[in-house]
């Protein structure tokens, strides 16, 4: 898919750009690869360790069209991973969060569109369900835009599509690396926000192999959730520090004590695969087809039970404390 193709990461320089990028480079002969992103010193330190000669580093903003358009020349498939995603932050910053997740949005798809890429991905999260706080609102913005974009595209061959998943284990801010560096520094007890809360687990390459796969899966509007395991936090603390105390600190603003990532209100446009469910789009596309229970690979799904909820508190698949142990040291967290 992606030998001799140019590939656009925005927010390349992310935890999950990075490892795309790696990805990419170890299995297949990209012609290019843009990492597109704001911040100088991050470009500059991916630059020590991504110095293959197909790599590109572009400074912007993705609420600057006109910048996204220059580097989307010649370009044939977007990832978009830009975002502002801290919970508390998007709430104190509204605006800021509204410009860089749906204006940033609608920028990259005019920037496709105009550039006539082949196909774009832009990841979405579980908060983007039934949401409850900005950030998870902004992103099912996002994801309206990007299903809505197919009917745009009129003569373009563009395309797109998004990728919804939970709680990537030990990124950035997340809950595990918050445990150890409490443990480091000698904390008493670990924090609980509540004893029965669950999250949808998945490890960063997990993420990136799926979003790489469904470049081949997609004819576009869907949104492809991955069937990934639950964790309750209680069992998590446990896998960090079996023997500390565990205090109840109560739910903060914006948390929800399960997520989910396919509705129940959604469950009539919900069609199972084997390994993924694909939201399919409310609205009809009217020059693409409208089947989504076969994608462009042959594999064929079918429409979940009416009320069907893909929500990680009745997940049917839990991680135990000694698997969550080997999913964290095969994962590095
Ligand atoms: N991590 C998770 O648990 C998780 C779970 C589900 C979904 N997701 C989604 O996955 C995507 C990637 O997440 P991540 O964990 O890789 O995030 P991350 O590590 O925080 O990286 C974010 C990237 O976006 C760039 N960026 C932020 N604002 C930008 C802007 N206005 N213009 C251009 N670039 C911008 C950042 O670089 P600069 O600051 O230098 O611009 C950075 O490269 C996000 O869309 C997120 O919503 C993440």
């Amino acid at each position: 898919m992606f030998n001799n193709q140019s590939v656009l990461i925005t927010g390349g320089t992310g935890s999950f750009g990075k490892l795309y990028a790696k990805t990419i480079l170890e299995r297949y002969n990209p012609k290019r690869i843009v990492i597109f992103s704001r911040d100088e010193l991050k470009q500059f330190e991916m630059q020590q360790e991504f110095n293959h000669p197909c790599m590109r580093y572009f400074i912007g903003d993705v609420r600057d069209k006109d910048r996204l358009s220059q580097a989307m020349r010649g370009i044939d498939y977007v990832i978009h991973a830009a975002a502002m995603k801290q919970v508390p932050a998007s709430e104190y910053n509204p605006m800021e969060c509204i410009k860089t997740n749906i204006h940033g949005a609608e920028n990259v798809i005019h920037a496709a569109l105009d550039n006539n890429v082949e196909k774009v991905i832009a990841l979405s999260t579980d908060k983007a369900a039934n949401p409850i706080n900005l950030y998870g609102a902004t992103k099912l913005a996002s994801d309206k835009l990007f299903v809505a974009a197919n009917n745009m595209a009129g003569g373009h061959k563009t395309r797109f599509a998004a990728v919804r998943y939970g709680n990537v284990a030990g990124s950035r801010g997340s809950v595990v690396p918050f445990f150890k560096k409490m443990i480091e520094e000698g904390a008493d007890h670990l924090p609980i926000t509540h004893e029965d809360m669950t999250r949808f687990w998945i490890s960063l390459q997990d993420g990136v192999d799926f979003v790489l796969k469904n470049f081949d899966r997609m004819k576009g509007g869907e949104i492809f959730v991955p069937k990934i395991p639950s964790v309750r936090i209680v069992d998590l603390a446990k896998s960090v520090a079996p023997d500390l105390e565990q205090k109840i600190v109560g739910i903060r603003p914006g948390e929800k004590l399960h997520e989910i990532m396919c509705p129940a209100d959604d469950s009539h446009l919900t069609i199972e695969f084997d390994d993924h469910f694909v939201l399919s789009p409310t609205i009809t596309f009217r020059s693409s087809d409208n089947d989504f229970t076969e994608n462009k690979l042959g594999e064929t799904g079918k429409p979940v039970e009416q009320g069907f909820e893909y929500n990680s508190g009745s997940n049917n698949h839990f991680l135990t404390i000694s698997e969550i142990l080997d999913f964290h040291e095969k994962a590095d967290v």
